[in-house]
């Protein structure tokens, strides 16, 4: 058993959770939940009165955070211990947010004054990109940009360009490439021009086989297609933290933006790994994305934990996922600039808890993270959500709106906040038979008819949602949002005792891609593996002689 189960708070959460009254009922008894269970930080608003809990619950969350160590655990990543304790490494991309006169040190060191020096070679690299002053090889000022990384080194700055488009440079376009499916890199390229178009190569590790596969062959099209091999640094450039490795790959020098082993892959886009984010919106706008999740990171490290966003909202998750056994999460952001968050969520979230193994190696005896999923409201109305008010499982939501729209048009925004608020209210209150009864009494059915249709109706509600405003999306509410949802997936592997900063798990399917690749470029057969590996290695192999 580990300590977490063996907590006197553990069944006291159980059986409390079980006993729960329906959420129509605490919202009956009590007028002033939504007064009572909301909370604004950082230019976020939280609404998680349509939550199954009480005061009772979230007294108990708290306890069950505080017998943990949550504080001191917030505040071992900031003060940079080595809570990377498989990867032996600090975990303070909240370093990249920080102000020049903190002294944040790893290894004795301040790392402050390096972040700020990149920092600097970014806003000069962005000036120099958008004033003109840095031109193409036959003297042209650059107009497209063309990302190429994977996981953490794509969905970041894919998802905050795509949300920040209001904000765009307009004499700047961005395209990013991540798969190894040349499909991606072909059609992207149909759309630029070599003479005025920059790559960026991004990659922590300077390792991943989709980025190096990827960036190559745009430089073969680079050169195929005008540009010589003395052209090649005014159109690449890239940012890794093997800053070597990317020399001996023949990067010029000046051109390679470094970042550092204490940032993970999934939390770097505040690094120069976010070069794509500063050249599109500026550094201006990319400084106030970071201010806003420094006030986040500020909110997290001093509020108390009951009035901790990221704690409350990742003590509720933890609630759903360890005492209601739901097993997924979806994220519904109702602005069409967010579309892409729900993605960037599920690897910040479920590469960083899909673990099932203590801090110690001991195996968990509970559930840890969950499947994040979702989309754009409304889109996912006229889809899934079906499952969601009337599947069997249980899936909590967090539901994203800004109060104004960037694009203010007759009386869309009202609708789309119709909307969102609808399927909150629906999702708690759901409909009961007498109600769906009710509404069929004007109708010509029999009454059998009635009665069955009636309980097609019924909607058990008690669908627990959180609401997340911000007056208008912009760079730092961005920030903070995203920040909080770092921090709140922070919150649960501290609870769960897991290491939230490795990716072991991925590691397995790359070492045994490699061997596949050398196996489906051999002369002879694959004989050697399981059945299937051979016979689909095999097939393949036929497929392309
Ligand atoms: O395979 C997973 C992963 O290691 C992610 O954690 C990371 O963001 C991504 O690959 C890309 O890694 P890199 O930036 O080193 O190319």
């Amino acid at each position: 058993m580990t300590k977490l189960t063996q907590s006197t708070l553990w069944p006291q959460l159980e059986q409390h959770s079980a006993k729960l009254p329906h959420m129509r009922t605490l919202f009956e008894s009590d007028s002033e939940r939504f007064d009572k269970m909301s909370l604004s930080a950082c230019g976020l608003f939280l609404d998680y009165s349509k939550n199954r809990a009480t005061d009772e619950t979230l007294k108990l969350l708290v306890s069950l955070a505080e017998e943990c160590n949550l504080t001191a655990k917030i505040q071992a990543m900031f003060k940079g211990e080595i809570i990377n304790n498989t990867e032996k490494r600090a975990v303070l991309h909240t370093a990249l947010r920080a102000n020049s006169d903190q002294d944040i040190r790893v290894d004795g060191i301040n790392i402050v004054p390096e972040v700020k020096q990149t920092q600097a070679k970014m806003a000069k690299f962005v000036d120099a990109v958008t004033s003109g002053q840095w031109l193409g090889y036959t003297g042209k000022k650059i107009t497209d940009i063309v990302a190429i990384g994977i996981g953490g080194s794509f969905l970041g700055p894919k998802i905050v360009t795509q949300a920040l488009r209001p904000y765009w440079n307009p004499s700047l376009n961005c395209h990013f490439v991540a798969n190894v499916d040349a499909t991606s890199l072909v059609e992207k390229l149909r759309l630029v021009n070599p003479e005025t178009t920059l790559f960026i190569m991004s990659s922590k590790s300077f390792g991943t086989q989709e980025t190096l596969t990827n960036t190559l062959s745009a430089k073969d099209w680079f050169l195929a297609n005008g540009g010589c091999q003395a052209d090649v640094a005014k159109h690449f450039v890239a940012v890794t933290s093997n800053v070597t490795k990317a020399t001996e790959f023949g990067m010029d020098a000046d051109n390679i933006f470094p970042m550092w082993d204490w940032v993970g892959g999934r939390y770097s886009l505040w690094s120069a790994i976010g070069l794509p984010i500063a050249l599109l919106i500026g550094m201006d706008n990319f400084y106030a994305l970071l201010d806003g999740a420094k006030a986040m990171d500020e909110h997290f490290l001093h509020a108390p934990i009951e009035k901790n966003m990221p704690a409350i909202m990742g003590l509720f998750s933890l609630l759903y996922g360890n005492f209601h056994q739901a097993q997924s999460h979806v994220v519904l952001t109702y602005d069409h600039y967010l579309r892409g968050l729900p993605a960037y969520f599920q690897q910040l979230d479920m590469e960083s808890n899909g673990k099932s193994v203590t801090l110690n190696g001991e195996t968990v005896n509970y559930s840890t993270g969950p499947v994040i999923w979702g989309g754009e409201g409304t889109n996912g109305q006229h889809a899934y959500h079906q499952l969601i008010h009337q599947g069997t499982p249980l899936i909590p939501a967090d539901f994203i709106l800004p109060l104004q729209s960037h694009n203010p048009l007759g009386e869309h925004h009202q609708q789309l906040a119709s909307n969102c608020f609808g399927q909150t209210q629906a999702m708690m209150q759901g409909r009961t038979y007498e109600e769906a009864l009710a509404e069929l009494s004007h109708s010509q059915l029999s009454d059998e008819e009635k009665n069955l249709i009636a309980k097609h109706k019924v909607m058990p509600g008690n669908k627990p949602s959180n609401t997340l405003l911000m007056n208008k999306l912009t760079p730092g509410t961005l920030g903070a949002l995203i920040a909080l949802y770092e921090h709140r997936t922070f919150v649960q592997g501290a609870i769960w005792d897991i290491n939230s900063f490795d990716q072991w798990g991925v590691e397995l399917g790359k070492t045994l891609g490699n061997d596949v690749l050398a196996r489906l470029k051999a002369d002879s057969d694959a004989n050697e593996l399981d059945a299937s590996s051979n016979g689909l290695i095999n097939k393949f192999r036929r497929a392309s002689i």
